[in-house]
């Protein structure tokens, strides 16, 4: 790879161009302090779209020279550069050193791309680091200290420093901690050092990498394999200001329907209607509330997208009618790849609209999924997307309440029969979808998908909310679907690598996600299932779901103690209910995730940065899952200030290690001190109004807490709740605005016996409540 220098700049309507030899520049600014950064090969002309971004209004750039190059303003947003040797100086960030390589990866034609797809270039390198195809590259300096992270759903812990990440979705059946990539590609990534973070987004769907001081422990490098460079600067400082930022840029998820969040019962396959039934009855045996039964692959005939099997299924709007009047909903998996079948209606209508992807030789592409010979939709294409969208009906008129993507990284067991070209099985990369190469529509597979799906749901379902989960997608993914983890297995380091995996994944924008609880291959047994329980109870997204091949793992599966056991996390589930939606409702507004890590409310914390096995649900509750099978207690940090033990009411002053009682029947939980938390009763509710609304208060000398209520569904306004309350050492005094029809109750953690209250009170071993009357309550020591 050569390096690139521009000889000159101007100015031109507030945007900074740059122009070198055989490749310029453009550095624009947008308001909310972005900076954008565009380089691209004088073969191809400026005009490169975005998939996902939605620019902000544009800022004019002012330029000043300066000894080294240029200071570059934009309202209160600064950057230094220099153009030879190129470089950006920008919020503590040296990047330098951009660098190409123009092999013609990109080009449409044919015996270009073979060979120059056979050995790509800016990503992936021989063992020596030499580069072998086209694109480009910008280094990044390092500095002692700093952490990394984002990137989306990768193995390892939290902190993505020293490895080297690919972009490029892949069916990462049977993940190991090595593997990478899975099924996601996020090209964002936090750098973070001494407590101050900022976004980088590479705006680019084709294969990009990020090595973030590994090959040279010196710099990080950020390199794509494809025509232009198009990175995004997103100013922080603060981890929730990147965040806000981020997705400001890329989209927000919009307000789950309520039952989203509750609990989900899974099983490849519940293989018939009988099957179905049965479980459904297990749950009310067992007293265990479920929100969403789903159905995998062979509820279909032959594998057939948007049919159900006539033999198994023979009556779907009566089975969904049934499990609804339980309060149960049917979720069914849909698949991409098409049965290629002569009278096949969605295939048939889909090759009226020739809308299937096509290989180098322009026709249509064959190979092989769960059906076999399957084609491959092209949803980078508007028409193909609406016509996705309208094949749900007959899933949406038999009542079915969501839809779950999977195999759309894409995957495929084959094609053509030539063995599959790339990392993970899938597509060649000089397949077709249209004017435009695989190799540039791979990452963006899913993410397409799911937009075909949310809308066609959208319509379908007109003034309901679109439920879609994903396997695989690209930054942005979240305004369309919920993405889970894919195939993990029943083991006690899956678990615990879902931790950061999902913690990461919510630093790049996915707010609602979750891994497969119990492990989806292998087999789980009592006590990973019990503890994996506990733990998906925080997370966003909370379903069981398990594999043909491995042991059941219902809640039931291995008796007493674990049903108990299983059942008490389920329904704290609901409980927590009121806390989780007020989060969902944040994250729609402000990108914020529910699950975050503990720097992102203690960033100048350096303990903080570094712990990978507990996490925040919002900001006022800190879970330590236990990750080990046998243990009975586990190490905990606990940052700066008040906590109280969720469990026992004892309060503990941070900053402090830890060592936290865990039994089995409950997982090691905090509340910080002044918060108020909605919760409710452990019951599957109608809609978000709570009746009744419990505010769990840590009490402190100024106590707040909110809470958001709507029906739960549907586009209906919502209303957000606060709870304030101060204590002056003998008397706490409750306020809550406005007030609420349903009954809304004060319970207190940690308390003395008091001796006077504003309404009658129960009090027992450290609990305490009272109703509020007309949204106010006190208690007197
Ligand atoms: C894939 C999915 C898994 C699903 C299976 C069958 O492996 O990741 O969740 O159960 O396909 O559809």
């Amino acid at each position: 790879m050569r390096s690139v220098n521009f000889d000159g700049y101007r100015l031109e309507d507030g945007v900074l161009w740059l122009e070198g030899a055989q490749s310029q520049a453009r550095l624009e600014a947008y308001a909310g302090g972005y900076w954008r950064l565009l380089v691209w090969h004088r073969s191809r002309d400026a005009g490169k779209g975005s998939w996902v971004v939605r620019r902000p209004e544009a800022v004019p750039i002012e330029a000043e020279p300066e000894a080294a190059g240029l200071r570059l303003r934009a309202g209160a947003a600064e950057l230094h550069l220099r153009l030879a040797p190129f470089g950006l100086d920008w919020a503590g960030l040296a990047l330098a050193d951009l660098q190409v390589d123009e092999l013609p990866t990109w080009t449409t034609d044919a015996a270009a791309v073979a060979e120059a797809v056979a050995g790509v270039g800016a990503v992936r390198e021989t063992e020596d680091g030499h580069a072998l195809g086209g694109g480009y590259a910008l280094h990044l300096q390092e500095r002692d200290g700093r952490r990394y992270f984002g990137l989306g759903e990768r193995t390892g812990f939290l902190d993505k420093k020293g490895r080297r990440w690919l972009n490029w979705t892949a069916d990462a059946f049977e993940q190991q901690p090595k593997d990478d990539p899975l099924y996601q590609a996020h090209p964002f990534l936090i750098a973070f050092d001494e407590g101050q973070a900022r976004g980088l987004f590479l705006d680019e769907s084709w294969k990009s990498a990020f090595d973030l001081a590994f090959r040279e422990p010196g710099r990080s490098r950020i390199a794509v394999e494809g025509p232009t460079f198009d990175l995004w600067l997103v100013p922080g400082p603060e981890p929730a200001a990147v965040l806000e930022r981020f997705t400001a840029l890329v989209g927000r998820p919009g307000l789950p329907p309520l039952w989203a969040l509750g609990y989900h019962q899974c099983r490849w396959s519940y293989p018939d209607e009988d099957s179905v039934r049965e479980v459904v009855r297990k749950f009310e045996r067992h007293e265990i509330p479920l929100s969403a039964l789903w159905l995998d692959i062979d509820y279909m005939d032959g594998y057939k997208v948007f049919t159900f099997s006539p033999h198994r299924f023979p009556d779907p709007p009566r089975l969904v009618r049934e499990l609804a009047e339980k309060g149960v909903r049917v979720v069914t998996i849909v698949d991409p790849g098409v049965k290629k079948e002569a009278g096949y209606s969605v295939y048939e209508s889909g090759r009226k609209l020739d809308a299937f992807v096509k290989n180098r030789r322009e026709e249509e592409l064959v190979g092989e999924v769960w059906p076999k010979p399957a084609v491959w939709p092209d949803f980078s294409r508007p028409e193909v997307r609406r016509w996705w969208g309208e094949q749900h009906r007959p899933l949406v008129e038999a009542g079915v309440a969501g839809i779950w993507n999977d195999m759309n990284e894409p995957a495929a067991f084959a094609v053509e029969g030539d063995e599959v070209f790339g990392i993970g099985k899938t597509l060649p990369s000089d397949a077709r979808h249209g004017e435009r190469l695989h190799a540039e529509v791979h990452n963006l597979y899913g993410l397409l998908m799911s937009r075909a799906t949310h809308e066609g749901l959208a319509h379908l379902r007109e003034g309901r909310r679109p439920f879609v989960l994903t396997r695989s997608g690209f930054s942005g993914i979240q305004h369309y679907a919920w993405v889970w983890t894919g195939d993990n297995g029943s083991y006690w380091e899956h678990m615990a690598m879902s931790v950061p995996m999902l913690l990461n994944l919510g630093l790049s924008g996915v707010a609602f996600c979750g891994a497969d609880i119990g492990g989806f291959r292998g087999d789980a047994d009592g006590e990973l299932l019990a503890r994996w329980t506990w733990l998906g109870a925080f997370y966003p997204f909370m379903r069981n779901h398990s594999a043909k091949t491995s042991r059941r793992q219902e809640p039931w599966a291995f008796g007493e103690p674990w049903l108990g056991h299983v059942r008490e996390a389920i329904r704290f589930r609901y409980r927590l209910l009121p806390y989780l939606y007020t989060l969902a409702e944040e994250a729609v507004r402000t990108g914020q995730p529910l699950m975050r890590p503990l720097f992102y409310h203690f960033p100048n914390d350096p303990e903080a940065a570094a712990v990978h096995d507990q996490f925040l649900l919002g900001p006022d509750l800190l879970a330590a899952p236990v990750l080990q099978p046998g243990a009975r207690r586990r190490l905990v940090y606990l940052p700066e200030g008040g906590w109280r033990d969720f469990w026992t009411g004892a309060e503990q002053a941070g900053p402090a290690w830890v060592v936290a009682e865990a039994p089995l029947d409950r997982i090691p939980l905090w509340q910080r001190v002044g918060s108020a938390l909605p919760l409710s009763v452990p019951e599957p509710p109608a809609q978000a109004h709570w009746d009744p609304l419990i505010w769990r208060v840590a009490p402190a000398a100024h106590v707040l807490g909110a809470a958001y209520l709507d029906e739960g569904e549907g586009d209906g306004a919502g209303l957000r709740v606060r709870l304030t309350g101060r204590y002056d050492g003998s008397r706490l005094l409750v306020t809550q605005e406005p007030v609420t029809d349903g009954r809304a109750w004060l319970e207190l953690v940690g308390a003395d016996e008091p001796r006077r209250a504003s309404a009658p009170f129960e009090y027992e071993d450290g609990r305490f409540r009272v109703e509020l009357q007309a949204g106010e309550a006190w208690v007197e020591w």
